[in-house]
């Protein structure tokens, strides 16, 4: 498959998923395009995060997991034993619910990466951190203690370090698996500025959300997950005032999940 004219950067061609004999996530197919947000909504344990693991291969060192179906990045299945895993998710970073920033400096939860894939410069690496961290809206509240621990951030500005890190190593995919949830609402907004910021650049960013009104703000496109299944997707506003699938209506008008 070529990506070549439309854009699309990652797609899944019938992914399914099972752990070990449970089927968690049926044959499911969508195709994600550069500068694009596409946010996965559903009711907790309808395989979100099954899926968006997929996507980079996570699900990989899972025990007992299988993946079955083609993930096709640029053009290539990566769902196959021959790709590395670790050089795939430099590309197609991944942004945590709960931030995880190493308990080292700021400046080196950004650097730590670049240059252990080589940049030994330290100009570099220093332009290279300002870059990411004002790609990320941190670089102001930062830049006069980039040596101080990143553990001392709020869990706002640790999830923004946390893309930070992420885009220093210039990824054109980014997975996110519920990144505000464990916010308030200022650094929601801020994180959710960043995500508009970052598909403008061009990056593909796949967001799992739990809120209707977040998926409605930053998201081009959307896909709705229920019992392992990927009922229906399409563009956002399209999917939020005209549901196909009664299921979605229900989940939307809050009937269930
Ligand atoms: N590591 C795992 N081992 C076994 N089963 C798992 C594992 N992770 C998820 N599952 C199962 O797969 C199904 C889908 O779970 P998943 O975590 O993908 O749902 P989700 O939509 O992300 O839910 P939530 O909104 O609560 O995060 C569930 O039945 C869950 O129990
Ligand atoms: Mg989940």
């Amino acid at each position: 498959m070529s990506d070549a004219g439309n854009g699309v950067v990652l797609s899944a061609r019938d992914v399914s998923v099972s752990y070990g004999t449970h089927l968690a996530l049926q044959p499911s197919s969508i195709d994600f395009a550069a500068g694009s947000v596409t946010a996965l909504i559903g009711p907790s344990g309808c395989g979100k995060s099954t899926f968006l693991r997929c996507l980079n291969l996570m699900n990989r060192e899972i025990r007992g997991c299988t993946i079955e179906g083609r993930v096709i990045y640029h053009g290539q299945d990566v769902n196959t034993p021959d790709v590395d895993s670790y050089a795939l998710r430099r590309q197609v970073g991944m942004v945590f619910q709960q931030p995880n920033p190493f308990p080292k400096s700021i400046y080196e939860n950004v650097a730590f990466a670049p240059r252990r894939h080589g940049m030994a410069s330290r100009s570099e690496l220093d332009a290279l951190v300002e870059r990411s961290l004002r790609a990320a809206a941190l670089w102001d509240e930062t830049k006069d203690k980039l040596f101080a621990s990143a553990m001392a951030l709020s869990g706002g500005q640790q999830q923004r370090l946390c893309i930070a890190r992420a885009l220093a190593l210039d990824p054109d995919v980014v997975i996110m698996d519920e990144p505000c949830s464990a916010l308030d609402p200022i650094a929601t907004f801020s994180i959710e500025d960043t995500i508009s910021d970052m598909a403008s650049r061009g990056i593909c960013v796949i967001i799992v959300t739990h809120n209707m009104e977040q998926a409605a703000r930053v998201s081009d496109r959307c896909a709705f997950f229920l019992l392992g299944e990927l009922v229906e997707q399409g563009p956002t506003n399209e999917l939020f005032s005209t549901p196909k699938d009664n299921r979605l209506e229900d989940y939307l008008t809050g009937r269930f999940g």
